[in-house]
């Protein structure tokens, strides 16, 4: 059992379980429309929600929404919350930006899906090479699809057999991710996998994020392919890359013949074209998902001339039969009408600043309460994406991250936040600013999160 005065992020235990279970019993009090929908409707789905992570919510049970505009969203009930989750990233530009809903609507009307490219396809090569840089690219349709087949390439081309990951990351649903680093170091099965069966120390390495001997002794042994890295780890709590760790990371796997493989699906936040372009980074491949069509599901990969005349040495002389890259339904008409709008009219430098300035008033409103309740928290930015971690000091790498995670201190902070009208990610505090969220909402949030805090800390 635990000890009721055990202190979690500064904050005693038994207080953090009274303080969720009060916001639960608030959340479900002010949605009765939503429950009796719940009870009428959920059982056909596995688990009562249509797809498994929407029980992470630290609510009794999820909200329905009954329509998303801007950066706000609407339930059922008619409960109206400010969206600084933005589906995780997949919204980060605003819910339907105007010019995407618009194409798409223009485009519902021509046929959605083809198995052909159109006009609009070749206006979206131009813009992703303008956005991203000078990479030879591939529509999928996620950023774990876009990831599983940068990595298949990687393989193709370097005749190597390994992926080299950090502890902690997150990718999407690619097998080779799935590692965590053993008591000997070697790569082992993260616990909680369904299904697996492949020993993923056979086709995969860990090491920890910003550790350059590691990085250095992984690659000598001259068996990988590709590291698959975020330039900022987002998936646990935030990590940075240490002063000059990219430089050395593009070094080192340059030296030992390794592909370097960057997913900026969620550090897209950084600035226009990603952290890549905002740090003038050299990957050899380039995977962005999530915003990338303004919210419809669309994912892109790309890779650089060098690569791409590789592959086609290689695909040359590869025997016939299906390649493992591709699905059906990828670079269908509707994405390419998304993107097209998306990547000229919402993806700008205008936004970005607008992205940028909000966030950086959410980021030191956020400080400014930590250090007036004395909470050992901090506050960690990366462009439009803000996150508090309750835990006193910036962390350097996946397994630091996952001490510093306290997920009961968390979700009571969350319910709290949503019983205040703030919705923000239901695990490692994320909170995105959109280029349509207002300062009127960055301040309720930032007003919401003091109350919490005075009363967690006082
Ligand atoms: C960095 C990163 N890459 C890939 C993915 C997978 O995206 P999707 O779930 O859209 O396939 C995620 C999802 O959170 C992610 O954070």
């Amino acid at each position: 059992m635990t000890d009721p005065q055990m202190l979690v992020g500064g904050v005693a235990a038994d207080r953090i379980a009274a303080i969720q279970a009060r916001e639960a019993a608030i959340f479900t009090r002010i949605r009765p429309g939503t429950r009796a929908a719940l009870d009428k409707g959920a059982a056909p789905f596995l688990g009562g929600v249509p797809m498994l992570w929407m029980t992470d919510w630290p609510q009794p049970f999820p909200m329905l929404v009954a329509k998303a505009e801007g950066a706000r969203l609407t339930d059922i009930d008619g409960n109206r919350l400010d969206d600084f989750c933005l589906g995780d990233t997949g919204s980060m530009f605003g819910h339907s930006p105007e010019p995407v809903a618009r194409a798409i609507a223009a485009q519902a009307t021509r046929g959605l899906t083809y198995r052909l490219p159109t006009e609009d396809a070749l206006e979206v090569g131009q813009l992703l090479q303008d956005r991203f840089g000078p990479f030879r690219w591939q529509i999928a349709t996620t950023a774990s699809d876009a990831n599983r087949f940068a990595l298949r390439v990687a393989r193709a081309v370097t005749g190597r057999p390994k992926v080299l990951v950090f502890a902690a990351c997150y990718h999407g649903a690619v097998d080779e991710t799935f590692v965590a680093p053993g008591a000997d170091g070697a790569a082992v099965n993260r616990p909680g996998l369904v299904g697996q069966v492949v020993d993923l120390s056979q086709i995969s390495k860990v090491i920890e994020f910003n550790d350059l001997p590691a990085l250095e002794a992984a690659l000598a042994e001259g068996d990988v392919a590709a590291v698959l890295a975020e330039p900022v780890m987002t998936n646990c709590c935030m990590v940075l890359p240490d002063p000059g760790y990219h430089a050395e990371l593009r070094r080192l796997t340059r030296k030992h013949g390794t592909l370097l493989i960057l997913d900026e699906t969620h550090t897209i936040s950084s600035g226009l074209g990603g952290y890549t372009r905002t740090h003038g980074l050299e990957p050899d491949m380039f995977v962005l998902g999530k915003p990338v069509a303004g919210g419809l599901p669309a994912s892109v990969w790309g890779m650089t001339e060098d690569v791409a005349a590789r592959y086609k040495a290689f695909d040359a002389t590869r025997p016939a039969g299906f390649s493992g890259i591709g699905t059906t339904l990828s670079a269908n008409p509707l994405q390419f009408a998304a993107m097209r709008a998306n990547l000229a009219q919402v993806m700008t430098e205008e936004n970005y600043a607008r992205m940028e300035k909000g966030a950086a008033r959410l980021e030191r409103g956020l400080a400014d309460v930590i250090q007036r309740h004395g909470a050992p928290w901090h506050v960690v930015r990366v462009g439009a994406r803000v996150e508090f971690i309750c835990h006193p000091t910036p962390l350097r790498n996946g397994s630091e991250s996952h001490v510093a995670h306290k997920p009961a201190l968390e979700k009571a902070i969350h319910a709290a936040l949503v019983n205040r009208g703030c919705l923000i990610a239901p695990f490692h505090n994320m909170m995105l600013v959109s280029p349509v969220t207002g300062a009127d909402q960055i301040d309720r949030l930032i007003a919401a999160f003091d109350e919490i805090t005075a009363e967690l800390m006082e």
